[in-house]
């Protein structure tokens, strides 16, 4: 199909929206999981960032899926928003079963403040530009080592634990998570409905679970922000 067809077909912009949304659910997922590592300590997280960095071109290619998923998510989700405008009647066929939850009525909003978050989230940790100040080199020696080898890796633990011990970057960060959590919220509600589980029967468990995801993804990336300024992580930099 033609890029043109592809602009006029809703069905297919919705099938678009489910598939690079399921894509950027899932690093969402996986990343937090990831990032729980802080709690079991310093060695732990930068073992898996070293881990992460040494995959090379393994890491490219999903950077490469990830961009991909993002522009093509952006670029589909402000194409649906215009033809809504221009349409007004329901987006959904089975509308009137959802219930219009702050969440779903605000996807454009919080989807455009969830991109600003990423934006300085990449300049803050992945490029290290707004406080550069914060990054360190570990000399680290490996618990299994036979010889005295000295490895220097990334320190990702004393990084994340000083950016956090700025309460306004982690009000910034709080804020920027929760965002996600509403926009994952109705996302993954979304995603089934374009599949066609939009079933009475069953649609309510799926409320439910997305909902409990959300929450539970929120809980465990503020956690980390919330536990620095506390002081119960960050005693080992
Ligand atoms: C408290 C919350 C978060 C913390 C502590 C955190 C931590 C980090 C850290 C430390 C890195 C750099 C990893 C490295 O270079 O080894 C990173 C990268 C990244 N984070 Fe987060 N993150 C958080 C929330 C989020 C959220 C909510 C999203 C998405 C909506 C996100 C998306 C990304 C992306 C796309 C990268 C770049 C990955 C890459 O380099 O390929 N993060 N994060």
């Amino acid at each position: 199909m033609s890029l043109f067809g592809y602009l006029r077909s809703t069905i297919l912009s919705k099938v678009v929206m489910a598939i690079t949304g399921a894509v950027l659910v899932l690093y969402v997922i996986v990343h937090t999981a990831g990032n729980m590592l802080i709690f079991i300590g310093k060695d732990s997280l930068n073992s898996y960032s070293a881990f992460l960095h040494s995959l090379g071109p393994i890491l490219w290619i999903i950077r490469a899926v990830l961009i991909l998923s993002a522009i093509l998510h952006i670029i589909t989700s402000i194409k649906l928003k215009f033809e809504n405008l221009a349409a007004k009647p329901s987006k959904y066929a089975v509308k009137n079963y959802l219930k219009a939850k702050l969440s779903s009525r605000t996807m454009i909003w919080t989807g455009i403040m969830i991109l600003s978050f990423v934006v300085y989230h990449l300049l803050h940790f992945t490029f290290r530009t707004t406080n550069p100040q914060h990054y360190y080199p570990e000399f680290y020696q490996p618990h299994n080592a036979v010889s005295s080898i000295i490895i220097e890796r990334f320190d990702v633990y004393r990084m994340v634990v000083l950016g956090f011990q700025n309460p306004l970057i982690s009000i910034v960060y709080i804020v920027g998570v929760i965002l996600v959590g509403f926009h994952l919220d109705h996302a993954i509600q979304s995603m089934f409905q374009t599949l066609g589980y939009n079933q009475k029967h069953y649609f309510p468990t799926i409320q439910k679970c997305s909902t409990t995801l959300a929450i539970i993804i929120v809980l465990c990336l503020v956690s980390i922000p919330i536990s620095v300024l506390l002081g119960f992580i960050g005693g080992e930099i």
